[in-house]
C-alpha cells in the first residue's frame, strides 16, 4: 500500500523523508520518490524498486548539496493504475513542473478528468491516477494554492490522502484526506505528514488525524483546518503513547488480523469503480475489454493454486448460477500436467494474488498457447501474471503480507461475482431488472463484513476452549464446500492443527470413519434449500462424540437444537454468502493459532509467494 511523508521545518527534508519512508515500507511497495523545494527550486527525483534505489539514484546530489530544501514531500507506491516504473513513481507535477503532487487511494473519475484535462492541452507523462490531480490544481491556480486545491477537490471522485507542495507557495504544505489516512505531526518549529505513525515517530507524539473532506495547512510553526469549502477548523491533538512496531501492524498484534480487518474496505475498493452510478447501477468491466464477443465462449476454465483455487472453485458455481456457462476450476499445479482438450473460444480466468506463483503461471503460459483469452485476476501490479495475460482485473485488496491469504480471497470471489453477473446479462440469463438488487446485495457485503468483525470475541472465545482439538473438519455442500476447503487450509496453515474439509454428502462415504471424541465438525450451513440435510449430517457426527459447531444466518434457528455453538452471519445472497461465511473461519484460524503461541504471520514451511515449482 502506497505511503506518504512530508516535511517542513529548519533540517533538511531529504533524510527526513527517507527516514519517514523506511517507516513505511512494512506497508509493501514497488518504488519511491521525493519533492523537495529549495532554492533553485522544485527538484523530483524517484525511482522503481526498493528505497535504496533512490538513495542510489540521489546519493552524489545529495553529496554535493544539490538537493538542499527544508521543505518536501515523499512516497512509496504500490502500483495501482499503470506499472511500476520511474514515470509512474510518484510526485507527479503539473505541467510546468511547479506543483508537486503525492497520492494514495483511488481517483474513480480520472478517466474522464484527463479527457477533460487533455481537451484543455494538458500533455500527461504517466499512466497514473494521480497525475489527473496535479494537473487539475494547477489548471485552478489563480495565485493561491489553497484555493486551487479546494477547486480541485469539487472535481475529484474516489478515495484519495495528497500532500501538496507548490514552488509558487513555499511556505506550506498542503494535506487532504478521503477515505485514505492522512496524520499530521506536530513538531516545535517543523511540522510532518504521514499516511501513518510510525514515520512520525522520530520527530513528534503529537499529532491530529485528518477526517474524511478535512484540509490542513502546514507551516513551519503552526497547522491550519478548513473543511472542503473553507471553513477554518479547529482540531484536538492527540498523543501517540504506542511504540512504532505496534503502529506498523496498525495496533493489530499480527498483519493476519490486520489484513481480515481490512477486508471491508478491500471489498468497497474493489467493488466501488466498477459500479456506474448514474442513471441505473451497472458493471463496467472494460479493463477485461468485456464487450459482446464474450457471448461466443462456450466454457470458462478457471486455474489457480492454494486459496486462489478455492476462489476459483466458488468462481465455477457463481458462474454456472449467473451465467449459465458451463465452468471447470482447475488446480493449476495439475492443469499444467495433463493433456487438457481446448475449444476455440474457450475463456481462461487465472487467479493468482501475487501474480507470481510458478504452477499458475504454468498453466497460464499453457492456455495461451492455446489462442484462448487469458483474464487475470491478481492483486499486485506489474507481476508476471498481469504482463503476459490478454487482460487484468485487480483486486484492490492492497498488500497482502501475512503467509494465509484473506483478504486476497474475499476480493478474488468479489471480482469473480461482477464478472459472472456481466456475463449473465449478456447471455440474458442475469435480467437488467435483477442486476440493480445484485449490485446492492454486493454493496452491503463491507458493511455485512465488518458486523462480523465486531463479533469477534465469540470467535476468539470459542477458540480459547477449541484450540487443542486434535482433528478439525469443516463440512458442507456446494458453496459452503468450497468454503470448508478454504476454512480447512487455513487452520491448517498456521495452526498446524489436522484439519480437513469434506463435501457434507460424501461424510457416510469414508470419512466419518475418522470421527470421534476428540473431533470437532464445522458444518457450514447457508443455503436454506440443503438444511435438511446439513442437520442429518451433523446429527450423524454428534452421534460419533464429535464437538460441533454451525455457521449460518442471523435469524436462522433450524441447527439451535442440535449445534453445540453457533456463529451467525449477515444474510445475503447463497452465491455471495462465501465472501462473508469464511471470515468466522479465517478469525477462528488466527485465533487458534494465537492460542498455541504460534506466530500466524510466519507458519512453518510455508511461502508467500511459491515462485518455484
Ligand atoms: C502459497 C500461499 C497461499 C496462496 C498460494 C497461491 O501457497 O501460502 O496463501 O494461496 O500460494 O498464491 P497466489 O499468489 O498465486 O494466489
Amino acid at each position: 500500500m502506497c505511503g506518504i511523508v512530508g516535511y517542513i521545518g529548519d533540517e533538511e527534508a531529504v533524510p527526513v523523508l527517507l527516514k519517514g519512508l523506511k517507516k513505511l515500507e512494512y506497508r509493501g511497495y514497488d518504488s519511491a520518490g521525493i519533492a523537495v523545494l529549495g532554492k533553485s527550486g522544485l527538484l523530483v527525483r524517484k525511482s522503481q524498486g526498493p528505497l535504496k534505489s533512490l538513495e542510489k539514484l540521489i546519493g552524489d546530489e545529495t553529496a554535493r548539496g544539490a538537493l538542499k530544501g527544508t521543505m518536501g514531500i515523499g512516497h512509496t507506491r504500490w502500483a495501482t493504475h499503470g506499472e511500476p516504473s520511474d514515470i509512474n513513481s510518484h510526485p507527479h507535477t503539473d505541467v510546468s513542473g511547479k506543483i508537486a503532487v503525492v497520492h494514495n487511494g483511488i481517483i474513480e473519475n480520472h478517466a474522464k478528468l484527463k479527457a477533460w484535462l487533455v481537451a484543455h492541452g494538458v500533455s500527461f507523462r504517466s499512466e497514473t491516477d494521480t497525475e489527473v490531480a496535479a494537473h487539475l490544481i494547477d489548471f485552478h491556480y489563480n495565485g493561491d494554492l489553497l484555493q486551487a486545491v479546494q477547486e480541485a477537490l469539487k472535481r475529484l471522485e474516489g478515495s484519495y490522502a495528497l500532500g501538496i507542495i507548490s514552488e509558487s507557495d513555499p511556505d506550506r504544505i498542503i494535506a487532504v484526506r478521503k477515505e485514505s489516512p492522512l496524520v499530521i505531526g506536530a513538531g516545535k518549529g517543523e511540522n510532518l505528514i504521514a499516511s501513518d505513525v510510525p514515520a512520525l515517530l522520530e520527530y513528534t507524539r503529537d499529532v491530529y488525524y485528518l477526517e474524511d473532506e478535512e484540509i490542513a495547512v502546514l507551516y513551519r510553526d503552526q497547522v491550519e483546518f478548513y473543511s472542503r469549502e473553507g471553513q477554518k477548523l479547529s482540531k484536538e491533538i492527540s498523543h501517540v503513547d504506542w511504540d512504532a512496531g505496534a503502529a506498523e501492524k496498525g495496533g493489530y498484534e499480527h498483519f493476519m488480523l490486520k489484513e481480515i480487518h481490512e477486508q471491508p474496505k478491500a471489498l468497497t475498493d474493489t467493488l466501488r469503480a466498477r459500479i456506474k452510478t448514474y442513471g441505473a447501477k451497472t458493471i463496467n468491466l472494460e479493463e477485461i475489454g468485456f464487450d459482446a464477443s464474450w457471448a461466443e465462449a462456450n466454457r470458462v476454465v478457471i486455474a489457480a493454486c492454494g486459496t486462489a483455487w478455492h476462489a476459483a472453485m466458488i468462481g465455477k458455481y457463481i458462474f454456472e448460477h449467473f451465467a449459465r456457462i458451463p465452468t471447470d476450476a482447475e488446480i493449476a499445479s495439475e492443469y499444467r500436467y495433463r493433456n487438457p482438450i481446448y475449444h476455440p473460444r474457450d475463456i481462461f480466468i487465472i487467479i493468482s494474488q501475487s501474480g507470481e506463483t510458478a504452477d499458475t503461471l504454468a498453466a497460464m503460459r499453457m492456455a495461451k498457447k492455446s489462442g484462448a483469452r487469458i483474464i487475470a485476476i491478481t492483486n499486485v501490479v506489474g507481476s508476471t501474471l498481469a504482463r503476459e495475460a490478454d487482460l487484468v482485473m485487480y483486486t484492490w485488496a492492497g498488500p497482502e503480507i501475512a503467509v494465509a491469504s484473506t483478504k486476497a480471497f474475499t476480493t478474488q470471489l468479489m471480482c469473480l461475482s461482477l464478472i459472472a453477473l456481466q456475463f449473465g446479462l449478456l447471455r440474458k440469463t442475469t435480467t437488467e431488472a435483477a442486476l440493480s438488487g445484485y449490485i446492492d446485495a454486493l454493496e452491503q457485503l463491507s458493511d455485512q463484513a465488518r458486523k462480523i468483525l465486531d463479533g469477534k470475541e465469540n470467535i476468539q472465545r470459542f477458540a480459547s476452549l477449541q484450540f487443542n482439538k486434535a482433528k478439525v473438519f469443516f463440512m458442507g455442500r456446494l458453496f459452503d464446500y468450497a468454503v470448508s476447503l478454504e476454512s480447512a487450509l487455513k487452520l491448517k496453515e498456521i495452526s498446524y492443527t489436522h484439519s480437513e474439509a469434506f463435501a457434507a454428502g460424501e461424510l457416510k462415504h469414508g470419512p466419518i470413519a475418522l470421527v470421534d471424541t476428540s473431533t470437532l465438525v464445522v458444518a457450514i450451513c447457508t443455503q436454506c434449500a440443503l438444511f435438511d440435510k446439513m442437520d442429518s449430517n451433523i446429527k450423524e457426527v454428534k452421534a460419533r462424540g464429535a464437538a460441533t459447531v454451525v455457521i449460518t444466518y442471523d435469524g436462522v434457528d433450524y441447527f439451535d437444537k442440535t449445534a453445540d455453538e453457533i456463529f451467525r452471519i449477515p444474510r445475503t445472497l447463497d452465491s455471495l454468502t462465501p465472501i462473508l461465511s469464511v471470515i468466522p473461519c479465517q478469525l477462528y484460524a488466527y485465533y487458534c493459532a494465537v492460542q498455541r503461541g504460534l506466530d500466524p504471520d510466519k507458519p512453518r514451511n510455508l511461502a508467500k509467494s511459491v515462485t518455484v515449482e
